[in-house]
C-alpha cells in the first residue's frame, strides 16, 4: 500500500538525516560515501560499477555522496582508455558540496535533489542507483521513472545491490527499504528482466556486490 505524502516525506527525511550525519562524522573518502573501508575493500566492491561502463559518455551517480565513486570511476575507466563525464545528485547539500570540492572542474554537474521525482536537465549514457533509495513499495515506480527520464536511448541503468547474497540483507539498510538478497530476482519481481551484471567479491569479510545492468 502506498504511503501518504506526509509519510513519504518523513521517510526521505529520515534517510537524508541518518546518512548525512553518519557520512560527515568521518574523514576517509570511502566512509564519507558510506563504506567502512579500507581502500582496497572499497576498490574490490566499487570497481565493478566502473566495469559496467563500456564506452565514452556521461555518467550520473545517483546518491553520489562526497563524489568519491565518481572520482574513482573516472580513474578506473581511464585505465581502459574510456573517458567518462561525471554527474552526481544527492539529497544532502553538505555531501554535494564535498563532491563539488572533490571534482571542482565539474562543480556545475552536481545537483541537490531527491532522485525520485527529479527530472534531470539532460539524459545520460550511464546512470547508477540502488533500490534502497525509495521505500520498498515504490521500487517499480522508481526504476520506471529513471528509465523514462534519466537515460538516453540505448543508455544503461546500473542497479547496484550492496547486500547481495547476505543471509540477512535487512541488517544495514534503513527501515522501509526492501532487503534485497538477489538483485536479478528482485528486478524480475518488479517486472524488469536482465541477465547482464557485474560482480565484486571481498573475501576478507565475505561480502559481495552485484550491479545489474538494464538497457533503456
Ligand atoms: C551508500 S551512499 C552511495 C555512495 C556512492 N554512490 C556509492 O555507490 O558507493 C548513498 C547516498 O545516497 C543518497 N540518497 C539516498 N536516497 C536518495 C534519494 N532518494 N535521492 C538522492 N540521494 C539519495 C544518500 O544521501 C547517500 O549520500
Amino acid at each position: 500500500m502506498d504511503m501518504t505524502s506526509e509519510e513519504l516525506k518523513s521517510w526521505f527525511e529520515n534517510v537524508h538525516i541518518t546518512l548525512e550525519t553518519a557520512y560527515l562524522s568521518h574523514t576517509e573518502p570511502w566512509r564519507q560515501s558510506g563504506m567502512s573501508g579500507p581502500q582496497d575493500r572499497w576498490t574490490t566492491l566499487r570497481k565493478p560499477v566502473a566495469d559496467c561502463i563500456e564506452h565514452d559518455g556521461s555518467f550520473l551517480d545517483i546518491g553520489c555522496a562526497n563524489g568519491y565513486l565518481l572520482e574513482c570511476c573516472r580513474r578506473w575507466t581511464e585505465e581502459r582508455s574510456i573517458h567518462v563525464t561525471p554527474y552526481g545528485v544527492d539529497m544532502s547539500q553538505a555531501l554535494v558540496e564535498l563532491a563539488q570540492s572533490r571534482l571542482p572542474q565539474y562543480r556545475e554537474n552536481f545537483f541537490v535533489a531527491n532522485a525520485f521525482g527529479w527530472v534531470p536537465p539532460l539524459r545520460f549514457d550511464y546512470v547508477r542507483t540502488e533500490l534502497v533509495y525509495v521505500p520498498a513499495e515504490y521500487e517499480r515506480a522508481y526504476v520506471t521513472f529513471l528509465l523514462e527520464n534519466a537515460l538516453k536511448k540505448g543508455g544503461r541503468l546500473l542497479v547496484a545491490n550492496y547486500t547481495e547474497d547476505l543471509p540477512n540483507p535487512e541488517v544495514g539498510i534503513l527501515p522501509g527499504s526492501h532487503p534485497t538478497r538477489r538483485i536479478l530476482e528482485r528486478l524480475t519481481e518488479l517486472g524488469f528482466d536482465t541477465n547482464e551484471y557485474m560482480d565484486g567479491y571481498d573475501a576478507i569479510r565475505d561480502r559481495k556486490v552485484r550491479i545489474a545492468i538494464l538497457a533503456a
